[in-house]
C-alpha cells in the first residue's frame, strides 16, 4: 500500500454522534528504529514483541459541529482534563487530516488512561497513539463501511507512525515489523505489519518483565536522540546492521534458536546506548542500576543456564526477556535480585499479547 491508498474517497454518511473505544499495548523492540528522516520515515526497518499488560485504553466521543472551522477537541487523561497534552494531539490532527477529512466536522473528546502508572518513566506514546488512531479508523468505517480489515489496520498503523514512530508497531500482535526490508516482502517505511514468517511457538508467550529503574523524565527525548543520528560517525554502519540483524533474527525465530535470540537482542540494546553515547552532544540514558541490573543478568544466566536475556529502550528501565517455561524461578531471581536496583522496588510482569482490541461500552 502507497499514501494514496490511505486518501478516502467521498463518505457515504456522516453519522450526528457517536462513542468508540480502543485498547493498544506498548511494545518493546528487538532490532531497534533510531534515526529517522521526516516525516517519521525511519532510517532502518525494526521488530518489536507487541505486549499485553502494559497498555493505553482510548474512547473518542464525536459530536457534529454546526461549523467545519478547526479541530476541535477535549482531553481528558485519567479522568482530569490535560491541558499540556493538547499540543501534541493538535499536531497529530494536522498531520492526519488530509487522510481523515471528516475531522474539522466533529467536536471530539477524548478520554484516555494507562494500565501502568504515569510515573513509571514508560512511554505511552506508543500505545497512546495507536489507541487514538484506532478510534479514529473506527469513526472514518462508520463513515465507509466498504473499507476491508487489511486497509483499516495498515491505515491505522500508518496514522499511529505520523503521531509518534514505533506507536505503528502498536497496531497488531505478536510480533509487528516495520520498515522496507528487501528481504521481507510486503514491508514497509509508511506501516508496521505482523511479521510474516515462522515464528516458533517459544516466543509466542515470551515473558518480559519491565524493572523500572527510573521513572522519572529523561534527560533527553526520544526526538532529540534521533535527530542526533544526523551526521553521526557511526550511523551508515548502524543502519546497515540493524538491517543485516533482521535477516538474522529469520532463522533464529523459526527454530526458537535462545543462545542465538539472546546474541542479537542484548547487542541491539547496547549498540542503541552506544549510539547515544557517540552522538555530538554525547548522551546517556543508562544509571548506575541499569549496569548493575545487567552484570545480574549475566551472571545469573551464566550460572543457571537459563535464557534470560535484557534489551532496552531509550531510558535507564530495563526489559527482561524470557521463555514462559522459566517464569517460576526467574520471577523469584527477579524479586530476590533485581527488585533492589528499582526505584521503589518497582517492576511490572508483562508477556507478549496479541495487539490492540476495540472494547464494546
Ligand atoms: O517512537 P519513538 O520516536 O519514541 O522512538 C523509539 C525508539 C526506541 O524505543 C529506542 C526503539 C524502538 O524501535 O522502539
Amino acid at each position: 500500500m502507497t499514501e494514496k491508498d490511505f486518501l478516502p474517497g467521498a463518505y457515504q454518511k456522516m453519522p450526528e454522534n457517536g462513542k468508540v473505544t480502543w485498547k493498544a499495548p506498548s511494545n518493546i523492540a528487538l532490532v531497534k528504529y533510531w534515526g529517522k528522516r521526516p516525516v517519521q520515515i525511519p532510517a532502518n526497518p525494526s521488530i518489536s514483541f507487541t505486549l499485553d499488560a502494559c497498555a493505553t485504553t482510548t474512547s473518542v466521543t464525536f459530536e457534529k459541529k454546526e461549523k467545519n472551522d478547526g479541530f476541535s477537541f477535549d482531553l481528558i487523561f485519567e479522568g482530569k482534563q490535560k491541558a499540556d497534552f493538547k499540543p501534541k494531539i493538535q499536531t497529530f490532527l494536522e498531520r492526519v487530516e488530509m487522510y481523515l477529512p471528516f475531522l474539522k466536522a466533529y467536536h471530539f473528546t477524548i478520554e484516555t488512561s494507562n494500565s501502568f502508572p504515569h510515573s513509571s518513566g514508560i512511554a505511552s506514546s506508543a500505545s497512546g497513539m495507536a489507541a487514538l488512531s484506532l478510534c479514529l479508523m473506527d469513526i472514518e468505517k462508520e463513515l465507509n463501511s466498504s473499507m476491508d480489515e487489511a486497509l483499516f489496520h495498515a491505515k491505522a498503523s500508518y496514522l499511529a507512525r505520523l503521531g509518534s514512530g514505533s506507536a505503528c508497531r502498536s497496531i497488531k500482535g505478536d510480533l509487528v515489523q516495520w520498515g522496507a526490508h528487501k528481504n521481507i516482502p510486503n514491508s514497509s517505511d509508511l506501516y508496521g505489519m505482523e511479521y510474516p514468517f515462522k515464528v516458533n511457538p517459544v516466543f509466542k508467550s515470551y515473558c518480559d518483565t519491565i524493572l523500572l529503574v527510573h521513572k522519572g523524565q529523561k534527560k533527553v527525548s526520544s526526538t532529540v536522540g534521533h535527530q542526533l543520528m544526523h551526521g553521526h560517525p557511526y550511523a551508515e554502519n548502524r543502519f546497515e546492521q540493524a538491517f543485516s540483524n533482521l535477516d538474522k533474527l529469520k532463522p533464529i525465530l523459526a527454530n526458537g534458536d535462545l543462545e542465538e535470540f539472546i546474541k542479537l537482542v542484548e547487542s541491539e540494546a547496547l549498540t542503541l546506548h552506544a549510539m547515544m553515547m557517540t552522538s555530538m552532544p554525547y548522551f546517556m540514558l543508562m544509571k548506575p542500576d541499569t549496569l548493575e541490573i545487567i552484570n545480574k543478568i549475566w551472571e545469573y544466566r551464566e550460572a543457571t543456564k537459563t535464557p534470560v536475556c535484557f534489551t532496552l529502550d531509550a531510558g535507564a528501565n530495563v526489559h527482561l526477556l524470557y521463555p514462559s517455561s522459566d517464569k517460576e524461578k526467574v520471577q523469584i531471581f527477579i524479586k530476590d535480585e533485581l527488585a533492589e536496583h528499582c526505584e521503589n522496588g518497582q517492576y511490572i510482569h508483562d508477556q507478549v499479547g496479541s495487539g490492540a482490541i476495540k472494547i464494546n461500552d
